[in-house]
């Protein structure tokens, strides 16, 4: 961030404007909105600022800039067509340690203005850091229409409560959920449709209700982040996010997505890291059933599904068993993301009917698998947590019948930036994760499907994953299958 965001209070306050032609007379306004008492030093001035002149909204100073005329201001703006009297205006700024900012001019200016959505009193200031203006303005316009006109009208009725609110539910948790109830929309549609008196009078049994009965109801919700490219949230997912106290999370959960959550949500990382300090899952459902018990509202993130190779039902006995409330949010399985991202269709009605999920995470589960099943063709086989096992893979598979030249992907750290895809074939899975040093996260998908992919990758290519290992083309490999 080249920039820090920060809203000025300039109310009462002295401003200096250089310039009072078309582009002065536009900043002259928006500082007059905000309250500031403005001077403006000009040579010549435009029809719009002699008029704010001649109504007693500003002091004109009709002559030329000098630098002893920024003293005693607190914020400076340069508009002229003139670069030597921006370039003074500026350096005078500079030297009294007054914030200026010079038109369109971001090598002159110790501050920049953001393009703006004004909903009085709420404002949404957008800036690229002066990268790209024209991005910024169009960023803009599309929130404008996002944004519903009554919003800054609720805001103002909000305004009037604040105190009142403040003697009346002494608990932060308990004034943040009541200023939730607030907006979440009920409100805002009274005060569209019954206007301000109705919209206080929602308000007042609002509070009435809350601080009779506190909600110190803590809740859970078991939420999917996906296998990794934030894009592929929920919105359902970034609700709870942005709905909890606390957030606890997976080592799988990527920081891009952690990002998303609410900024001051306690983060509490649960993760089962290889090498380090093991959460067990008992002691994390501890965790998660203390929190919510203690009137949190916890948002346990998970990698990929909650319910899929996730533990999630585990977390959810133990709510249960604590009597304590809970949501479940589907998340994008690993499966199905790296699969997508790599071209490869899990299913496909001339090479593969049926999908199996499954890990082959430890010697135990390896022994327990049903491989005379599994080994049967047309058939795909997404395998979790199994890198470790691709040697038990490959021989029971071809033991119990598959062909060693049945297609495969190894899809490691799929979905995200760091994505590679590598193929070939079943009686070449060891040597390949070994010659390619592959390591978790990675699925292996088994099946004729694996060969796949190649329109899709080109599509990932373009955002921007590296797509390694051979593809082949999807047309040619449906020919093939009819
Ligand atoms: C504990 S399981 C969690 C699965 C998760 N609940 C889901 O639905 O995807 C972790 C395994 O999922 C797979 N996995 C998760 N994210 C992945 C990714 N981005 N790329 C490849 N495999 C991934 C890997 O096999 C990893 O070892």
């Amino acid at each position: 961030m080249d920039y820090f965001p920060a809203f000025l209070r300039l109310d009462g306050r002295n401003c200096l404007l250089v310039g009072a032609g078309e582009v002065a007379g536009r900043k002259a306004r928006l500082l007059l909105d905000a309250g500031a008492k403005l001077t403006v030093v000009a040579p010549h001035c435009g029809a719009f600022v002699t008029e704010l002149a001649q109504t007693n909204q500003l002091r004109l100073v009709t002559r030329n800039f000098c630098a002893s005329d920024v003293s005693g201001h607190r914020l400076v703006i340069a508009a002229t067509n003139d670069p030597a009297v921006q370039h003074a205006v500026s350096m005078a700024a500079e030297e009294s340690g007054i914030f200026c900012n010079c038109v369109d001019d971001p090598d002159n200016s110790s501050y920049i203005t953001p393009a703006i959505v004004d909903r009085g009193p709420i404002v949404v200031a957008i800036s690229s850091g002066g990268a790209a203006p024209v991005l910024a303005r169009k960023i803009r316009a599309q929130l404008e229409s996002l944004l519903p006109a009554s919003i800054g009208r609720l805001a103002t009725v909000a305004r009037g409560w604040r105190s009142k609110v403040n003697e009346r539910l002494a608990d932060a948790f308990g004034r943040r959920r009541f200023w939730e109830r607030v907006f979440d929309g009920r409100i805002a549609k009274t005060l569209e449709d019954g206007g301000s008196n109705a919209a206080h009078q929602a308000i007042a049994q609002l509070l009435t209700e809350a601080s009779e009965s506190p909600d110190k109801k803590g809740e859970a919700w078991l939420v999917g982040a996906g296998p990794g490219d934030p894009e592929l949230l929920t919105l359902r997912a970034l609700q709870a996010m942005h709905i909890a106290d606390v957030i606890l999370h997976d080592r799988l959960v990527s920081d891009e997505v952690l990002a998303l959550g609410r900024r001051d949500a306690e983060r509490i990382p649960v993760g089962k890291t290889p090498g380090c300090k093991r959460n067990s899952q008992e002691q994390i459902n501890e965790l998660l059933v203390s929190l919510v018990a203690s009137g949190r509202r916890v948002c346990r993130l998970k990698g990929g599904d909650p319910f899929i190779f996730g533990r999630g039902g585990e977390e959810v006995e133990a709510l249960v068993a604590a009597g304590l409330p809970y949501h479940v949010v589907p998340g994008i399985t690993a499966a199905a993301g790296c699969a997508a991202y790599s071209g490869i269709p899990l299913t496909h009605r001339d090479a593969s009917q049926s999908v199996v999920l499954l890990t082959a995470h430890g010697k135990d589960s390896v022994d327990r698998l049903d491989w005379p099943s599994l080994a049967r063709d047309r058939q795909t086989l997404a395998l979790y947590m199994s890198v470790q096992r691709f040697p038990d893979v490959m021989n029971n598979l071809i033991a119990h019948g598959r062909t060693a030249d049945t297609p495969v992907a190894i899809i490691e750290n799929g979905t995200t930036a760091e994505q590679r895809v590598i193929r070939g074939s079943l009686g070449q899975l060891t040597m390949l994760a070994e010659a390619h040093n592959v390591a978790a996260p990675a699925m292996l998908i088994v099946g004729e499907v694996a060969s796949f992919g190649h329109d899709q990758s080109r599509w990932s290519e373009d955002r921007g994953l590296k797509i390694k290992g051979q593809t082949n083309d999807l047309r040619q490999h449906s020919a093939n299958y009819r």
